[in-house]
């Protein structure tokens, strides 16, 4: 079992961040990603439907032998974890509660800014995961699901995008926030223009964080491969026309080994 790759899914490839950072930190393992394209975008859509959306991925990445599951989507995070752990003998992992965990390490008022997809900010799923730490902190939530699109213009670092920015993240400067979660995959690839705004406070980026958190998980479970070069393949719903240029800005190398696949329904 310990051969066997790690599963993880996002509803696009902004997840491929969190490839990437599994891959640094353990460049043993084996990782198949599925990329549920042809759904996108989960953050905009019920929780029902991303709860549906979300066992049928990981239905895919069990039945090609995953021995581990990780959310790396924020917004199925959100909403699907504990369902998905229900359902799958796997160990699962999501983005949310390591980022909550940094987050709440780096907080000196204990005033946090979270930003991310409308399902996320009022799934009030960060709220929980601090309250399950036992944190007394404040959360001042908004969603920015414009950034989504903007990411996948490859609008890094442009006019529309700062002023895009400034309408959603002003509030924050004016509430003296000391931390800000980027609770969505596409988020840390702006942050150029999100510090321009934010200036000199503490970022949670959470994916590395879920590396570091899957790594001890896999020694503990004793399910950490031993090998030395691990293989990546990329699995997505739909190959649209740009999906190997956006795939690319957010793995930050040539995109390899991927192909098309259809998902089961669950119902
Ligand atoms: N991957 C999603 C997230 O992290 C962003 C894109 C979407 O809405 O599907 O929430």
């Amino acid at each position: 079992m310990n051969r066997d790759p790690i599963g993880i899914f996002d509803s696009g490839i902004g997840g491929l961040t969190v490839v990437k950072a599994v891959r640094e930190i353990l460049p043993g393992e084996d990782i198949i990603y599925l990329g549920d394209t042809a759904r996108l975008p989960y953050g905009t859509k019920s929780t029902d439907a991303i709860m549906r959306f979300s066992i049928e991925d990981t239905q895919f990445l069990v039945d090609r032998g995953a021995k581990y599951v990780v959310i790396a989507c924020y917004s199925a995070a959100s909403v699907a974890l504990d369902i998905v752990r229900e359902r799958f003998p796997v160990p699962v992992i999501g983005v949310i509660q390591p980022g909550a965990r940094r987050a709440m390490q780096m907080a000196r008022t204990g005033k946090i800014g979270v930003i991310g997809t409308a399902l996320t900010i009022y799934s009030g799923a960060y709220e929980k995961a601090f309250r399950d730490l036992g944190a007394r902190v404040e959360i001042l939530g908004k969603p920015c699901p414009l950034f989504v699109p903007l990411v996948e213009e490859g609008w890094l670092d442009h006019a529309v995008t700062r002023l895009v920015a400034r309408d959603y993240l002003e509030p924050f400067v004016k509430d003296d926030i000391d931390t800000l979660l980027l609770g969505c995959t596409h988020y840390p690839l702006m942050m150029k223009v999100i510090k321009e705004i934010m200036g000199d406070i503490n970022y949670v980026d959470a994916s590395v964080e879920v590396g570091a958190e899957l790594a001890q998980s896999l020694k503990d479970l004793k399910l950490a491969n031993p090998g030395a070069a691990g293989s990546t393949a990329i699995y997505l719903t739909d190959l649209s026309v740009n999906f190997k240029e956006i795939g690319e800005r957010f793995l930050g190398e040539p995109m390899k080994n991927f192909s098309r696949v259809s998902l089961k329904e669950s119902h």
